[in-house]
């Protein structure tokens, strides 16, 4: 069964104060649908310049965001989540930065291609997606068919998806979803980031959740995958 918030005609539907209180932060905050409209012009009108548009989904309490927005003021940013509290902490961190080369949505990854353009990104980032570790919640872990589909259109030819687990269960599950795609080339696969892939972009950073996870000696685990649109 296909998860609805792939189809066309979804709508957000919730009731949460926060939801709300995000348009106190309106210049950099789109919210639910609002940034649909943006598909196709992200660099052409959102951020009036041309540049390498990279997208993160799972953004959480956005210090990788941070961080890699402020080292990188050359790139155009997207940092999705949709929990409603979190992304509400990260806009109060946000409003304090001095840069402008990022937006923030209150979105569910499973809308990026209703989000963004066919190849209209260029890097699409996934850092420890919630694991749904029990059997029966499995179907809701976003690392599936219907997203690779989403992931492979929104991308350019020769984009790339980063991606990185604590989770040894869902590492697995990813290793038995790519084998069934030809959409991407995996050309970086690690069961042990930080021993194994020392000098990958992987390992030039760590996620608030990946610092937990480190200090609990939890290996990490992630994959580099290239889109494959255009060498067929
Ligand atoms: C374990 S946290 C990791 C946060 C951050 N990437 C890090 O590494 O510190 C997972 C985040 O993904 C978000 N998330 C899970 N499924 C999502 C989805 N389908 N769309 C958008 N965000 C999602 C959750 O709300 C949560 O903030």
């Amino acid at each position: 069964m296909v998860d609805h918030a792939y189809l066309e005609n979804f709508k957000y539907k919730h009731r949460n104060p926060y939801h709300e209180k995000l348009t106190e932060f309106s210049e950099f905050v789109m919210r639910d649908e609002e940034a649909e409209v943006h598909k196709g012009k992200w660099n052409s009108d959102v951020f009036k310049r041309d540049a390498r548009l990279v997208v993160e989904v799972g953004t959480g309490y956005g210090h990788f965001m941070r961080e890699y927005c402020e080292n990188n003021p050359d790139v155009n940013f997207v940092g999705m989540d949709y929990r409603f509290k979190r992304s509400y902490e990260l806009c109060k961190k946000l409003e304090r930065l001095k840069i402008d080369n990022y937006r923030y949505l209150r979105a569910k990854g499973e809308r990026i291609s209703f989000l963004f353009e066919d190849g209209e990104v260029d890097t699409l980032l996934y850092f420890f997606p919630d694991p749904w570790p029990k059997k029966r919640h499995n179907k809701k872990r976003l690392f599936q068919a219907p997203f690779l589909q989403s992931a492979y259109q929104v991308l350019k030819p020769g984009g790339r998806m980063f991606i990185k687990t604590d989770h040894d269960a869902y590492y697995e599950w990813m290793c038995e979803v790519l084998k069934d795609q030809d959409q991407f080339t995996i050309s970086m696969q690690t069961a042990d980031l930080w021993n194994e892939q020392q000098d990958h972009f992987l390992a030039s950073f760590q996620t608030k959740f990946e610092k937990i996870f480190l200090k609990q000696g939890i290996n990490i685990k992630g994959f580099e995958l290239i889109s494959k649109k255009g060498s067929h």
